[in-house]
């Protein structure tokens, strides 16, 4: 290979287009390089955003080839490998709202953080002049979610924030709620777990787009799964996500496996599946999809499901 091709989105507040720049291939080059170069030599006007180069501050993510990536840590070697071109496509973030071409407005997703209250609500034990004493695992308990740089990868790549309108919270916004929830020294639960619960955190799509993505690998998923459940101990039960949790605990529970026709019932009410679901449910049934009279029966070992869900109990208590 001699060159690299970039295509890269323009905006300048008004229309958008796709611009193409070549430069000569040199190799271990990084996305960052490119960019620099190219407003170096051959194009001042293109804007981008970074700052440390080290993937610390977060400020450089963007998209290539529809993925999103700090273009500092991301080398252009990598990207030929796994996209098996030199023609890449760089983009602003998704789900951001653009200023101009690569460069992505964060004040709304700021505003939007501020719902988890994200600052320390400290605990009594703590004082001014004694400070906090954490213990080593209290402290590594929110190592990996401080670890969050604000790049925005988890937010561009998150299927529910593309359809969502817009109240979502986006993956990073989970984490920030998180992060303070598992602090030993914070005493606000209500605070974090409220708001998360108003704010979509039942939506989540499983989908793990935002931990793959996440430079930092965050475990973005196992927390919202975390939050969930917090979130139910902390009395957070009357809503579609929990009563559906809770559905399936109680007919795993009861007969090893799921009553389907009952579950609509459980978890939104009766109301909303008479007016809402029937019609769904007689296409199902139409086509052969579920059967209105199968009634499940205990499985065979069903004692054995039931002593998992005791001893786990116990465990929690
Ligand atoms: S797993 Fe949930 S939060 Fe993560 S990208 Fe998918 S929908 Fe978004
Ligand atoms: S959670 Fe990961 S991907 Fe999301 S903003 Fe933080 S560092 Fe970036
Ligand atoms: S320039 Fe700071 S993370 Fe890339």
């Amino acid at each position: 290979m001699d060159k690299f091709i970039f295509h890269i989105q323009r905006f300048d507040g008004e229309k958008k287009w796709l611009q193409r720049y070549e430069l000569p291939y040199e190799p271990g080059k990084t996305v960052l390089w490119a960019l620099t170069t190219i407003k170096d030599d051959l194009d001042p006007t293109l804007n981008f955003t970074s700052a440390c180069r080290h993937a610390i501050c977060g400020s450089c993510g963007i998209k290539v080839n529809g993925h999103s990536f700090l273009s500092c840590k991301t080398s252009l070697d990598e990207l030929v490998a796994r996209f098996k071109t030199t023609a890449l496509t760089f983009e602003p973030m998704g789900n951001f709202d653009v200023v101009r071409d690569l460069v992505i407005d964060w004040k709304p997703k700021m505003e939007k953080m501020k719902k988890v209250n994200p600052w320390l609500s400290p605990a009594s034990h703590g004082s001014k002049s004694d400070g906090f004493i954490q213990s080593k695992e209290e402290a590594d308990a929110i190592a990996k979610p401080t670890d969050c740089i604000l790049c925005g990868a988890c937010a561009s790549e998150c299927n529910q924030l593309d359809v969502n309108d817009g109240s979502y919270l986006d993956p990073f916004i989970f984490n920030k709620a998180y992060r303070f929830l598992v602090d030993s020294r914070d005493n606000a639960p209500d605070a974090r777990l409220k708001p998360v619960v108003e704010n979509g955190l039942w939506k989540c799509l499983h989908c793990n787009e935002c931990v793959t993505q996440c430079p930092k690998g965050i475990p973005l998923t196992d927390q919202i799964a975390y939050l969930r459940q917090r979130s139910m101990e902390n009395g957070e039960r009357n809503n579609q996500g929990a009563r559906h949790a809770y559905a399936f605990h109680d007919d795993v529970r009861s007969k090893g496996r799921l009553n389907e026709m009952m579950l609509p019932v459980k978890t939104d009410g009766v109301v909303k599946t008479v007016t809402k679901k029937i019609p769904f449910a007689y296409r199902m049934i139409a086509k052969g999809k579920i059967n209105p009279f199968h009634f499940p029966k205990k499985i065979d070992g069903i004692e054995g499901v039931r002593k998992i869900y005791s001893e786990n109990e116990k465990e929690r208590v």
